[in-house]
C-alpha cells in the first residue's frame, strides 16, 4: 500500500493493510463498544491473555469491564446461522500488555469466522494469518500445532487432570525435563513420556516433520488431526506464504476452549508472538452456540519495537547470552566454553559486563542473576540461564530448555525449632519469592500474610516480624546460625537454560546446538 510522504507508524501502517486484505477475503467489519458485563469474562477467565481486567460500576449499579478481548464480545453479539459468518474488527483493548506487565490500551485487528467451518475455511484463515505477517516482516514465521493430537495422546496416557495442566505448561515452555517428571509421578507410561517429549521438541517445516510424527503417533491418535494437519499444511505450503509455515507442537492453548488447529506468528527482532489463533469449538459449545469458529488476532502494540529496531542485525548473526553474576555465572560460562563458544576476554579481570567473541558469533554479559528472565523474555538476549526460583517467582514467557543440574539449592519453609503452626490464625510468611510463597499456600488452602523482604530473611521470624520464612536453602548454614530448621519442602531449585521464544525462531539451528552440547555435559 502506497502512503505517499505522510508519516505513518509501523502500528497504523499494519492496521490499514490489513483491513484491506481482510475485506478483499470478504470479511466484514464488526463494530462494538469499549465495555461489556463484567460477568462475560469471569465466566471465561481463562480463555483470557490475563485475567486482570479494569472494572467499574454502570449507572444502574451493574459491574462493568473495559474490553480485554474481542473475541468473546463477537460469539456474545452474534447469532447462529446458516453458512458461514466472516468478520474482522479493529478494537483497541485493555489489559496487562505482555511487553510492560502493565494495563495498556492496545490496538487489535483480527478476524473470526464462526458457522459451519470446513478445510476450506480454516485453509483461508491460516493463509489470513500468514499473510497478514509478512504484510508486517517479510521476516516472520507462522506456527502451526492441533489441540485436538494432544488433548487425544493425554486422553489415551492416562495423566491425572492436574499432571495434564503441568503437561501442557511444559509443552508451552519447551521444558521436557520437567514434564517427563511429572508424568513419571504420575504414573504414565514411558511410551508416553517419550512421545509428548518428542511432540514438545518436534518444529520444522511440514513436509519434514509430519511424516516421522505420523509414524510414531500412529494407533495412539485418530486419523482426523493428523490428516486435517497434513491437508492444511500441504495447501500452505502450496500457497505464496508455503516458507514461512512450520509446525511446533509447543504452541499450545486452553483445552477446555480449543479443539483444533492452533497457531502463533513471530516477527524478527521482536521478543513476542504477535499473531495468535486457533480453532475454539469448545468455547463456542460453553457459550450456547451450535457452530464451530476460528479466528485470530494480531497485536499491533508490539510493532512501536520494529520502529526501535529498523537497523538491527540480520537473524542468526550474533547469539545475545545473559550470564548471573557470580560463581555461578562463571560455571555457566564454563559450559558454554565446553560447548564451543568461547569468548577468552571475558576471562580479564576488569569491571566490564558485556564481551563479545566475533568469530564464534556470541556476545556474553553479566547480569543480576534475578534480572537474567527480564532480559531474555525482552529479547535483549537470545538465551540465558536462570535460577528455577526465578523462574517459578516471575513466570516469564520465555522457552525453558535445559536443567544444567548446577547451582542446586531448594525453596523450603523455615522457622523457629519450636514453632507449631496455629491453623486457626493466617499465617505470617517472610519471603523475596511472593508468588511462590502464595502459589504453595494456596494449594493448600491456607490462609496467609505475605511480608515482602528484599534479603536477611531470616530474621522476620527471631524479631517476631513473621512466623515462618519462604526462602531458599543451600547448604542450611544460615538457618543453622539464626536457630531456625526447615519445616516442609516446596520445590527443588537449579539453573536453567532459558532461550526468548521469538528469538527461537529465527536462530532456531544455533540454539538447538547450543542446547545439544550444553545437554551433553549436564548428562557427562
Ligand atoms: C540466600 C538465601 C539464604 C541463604 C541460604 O541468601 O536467601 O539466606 O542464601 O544459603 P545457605 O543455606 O547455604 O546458608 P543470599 O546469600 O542470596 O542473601 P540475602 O540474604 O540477601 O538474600
Amino acid at each position: 500500500m502506497n502512503f505517499g510522504d505522510l508519516i505513518i507508524r509501523n502500528d497504523e501502517k499494519a492496521l490499514f493493510s490489513l483491513r484491506a486484505l481482510y475485506r478483499e477475503f470478504g470479511y466484514s467489519q464488526f463494530k462494538m463498544r469499549k465495555f461489556e458485563e463484567y460477568d462475560l469474562y469471569v465466566k471465561n477467565k481463562d480463555f483470557l491473555i490475563s485475567d486482570s481486567v479494569i472494572t467499574f460500576t454502570d449507572t444502574n449499579g451493574k459491574l462493568m469491564a473495559l474490553k480485554p478481548d474481542v473475541t468473546l464480545s463477537i460469539i456474545k453479539n452474534t447469532k447462529d446461522s446458516p453458512g458461514v459468518q466472516k468478520l474482522y474488527y479493529n478494537e483497541n483493548v485493555y489489559r496487562v500488555s505482555n511487553r510492560t506487565h502493565a494495563f495498556q490500551e492496545i490496538m487489535q485487528v483480527g478476524l473470526e469466522c464462526i458457522g459451519d467451518i470446513n478445510a476450506d475455511c480454516v485453509s483461508e484463515v491460516l493463509t489470513l494469518a500468514a499473510m497478514s505477517l509478512k504484510s508486517i516482516s517479510p521476516n516472520s514465521v507462522l506456527d502451526i500445532s492441533h489441540m485436538g493430537i494432544i488433548s487425544e495422546l493425554l486422553d489415551k496416557s492416562g495423566a491425572s487432570y492436574d499432571c495434564r495442566s503441568k503437561v501442557l505448561r511444559c509443552i508451552g515452555e519447551k521444558n521436557v525435563h520437567e514434564l517427563a517428571a511429572a508424568c513419571k509421578a504420575d504414573g504414565v507410561s514411558d511410551e508416553f513420556i517419550e512421545l509428548l517429549r518428542k511432540l514438545t521438541l518436534t518444529r520444522g517445516r511440514p513436509a519434514e516433520v509430519l511424516p516421522e510424527i505420523k509414524k510414531e503417533l500412529c494407533g495412539m491418535v485418530s486419523d482426523a488431526s493428523i490428516s486435517e494437519l497434513e491437508c492444511l499444511s500441504a495447501a500452505l505450503e502450496n500457497s505464496s506464504c508455503g516458507d514461512m509455515i512450520s509446525i511446533d507442537f509447543s504452541v499450545v492453548n486452553d483445552m477446555n476452549y480449543y479443539s483444533g488447529i492452533v497457531f502463533k506468528g513471530f516477527v524478527n527482532d521482536i521478543p513476542s508472538s504477535i499473531l495468535s489463533g486457533g480453532q475454539y469449538d469448545k468455547l463456542m459449545e460453553k457459550m450456547g452456540r451450535a457452530s464451530s469458529a476460528i479466528g485470530f488476532a494480531v497485536y499491533l502494540d508490539m510493532l512501536e519495537r520494529m520502529d526501535e529496531n529498523e537497523e538491527k542485525a540480520e537473524p542468526g548473526k550474533t547469539i545475545n547470552i545473559a550470564l548471573p553474576k557470580g560463581r555461578l555465572g562463571e560455571k555457566v560460562y564454563a559450559m558454554f566454553e565446553k560447548a564451543g563458544f568461547p569468548c577468552p576476554s571475558i576471562k580479564e579481570t576488569n569491571r566490564k559486563l558485556i564481551f563479545e567473541n566475533e568469530e564464534v558469533g556470541v556476545r556474553y554479559f553479566w547480569v543480576k542473576p534475578s534480572d537474567v528472565a527480564i532480559y531474555v523474555e525482552r529479547g535483549a538476549a537470545d538465551i540465558g540461564v536462570a535460577g528455577k526460583d526465578i523462574l517459578l517467582e516471575y513466570e516469564p514467557d520465555v522457552y525453558e530448555l535445559l536443567d544444567l543440574n548446577i547451582g542446586k539449592c531448594r525453596m523450603a519453609v523455615a522457622a523457629p525449632k519450636d514453632f507449631e503452626d496455629d491453623t486457626q490464625k493466617t499465617l505470617r510468611v517472610a519471603t523475596k519469592f511472593a508468588n511462590i510463597a502464595r502459589n504453595y499456600y494456596s494449594a493448600q488452602g491456607r490462609d496467609i500474610d505475605i511480608i515482602h523482604l528484599n534479603g536477611s530473611i531470616e530474621i522476620a521470624p527471631i524479631l517476631g516480624l513473621s512466623d515462618v520464612i519462604v526462602d531458599i536453602v543451600e547448604t542450611g548454614t544460615t538457618l543453622k546460625e539464626n536457630d531456625l530448621e526447615v519445616k516442609e519442602n516446596v520445590v527443588p531449585i537449579s539453573a536453567r537454560l532459558i532461550a526468548n521464544k521469538s528469538s527461537s525462531k529465527f536462530n532456531g539451528e544455533l540454539i538447538e546446538n547450543i542446547v545439544k552440547s550444553m545437554a551433553a555435559q549436564t548428562e557427562a
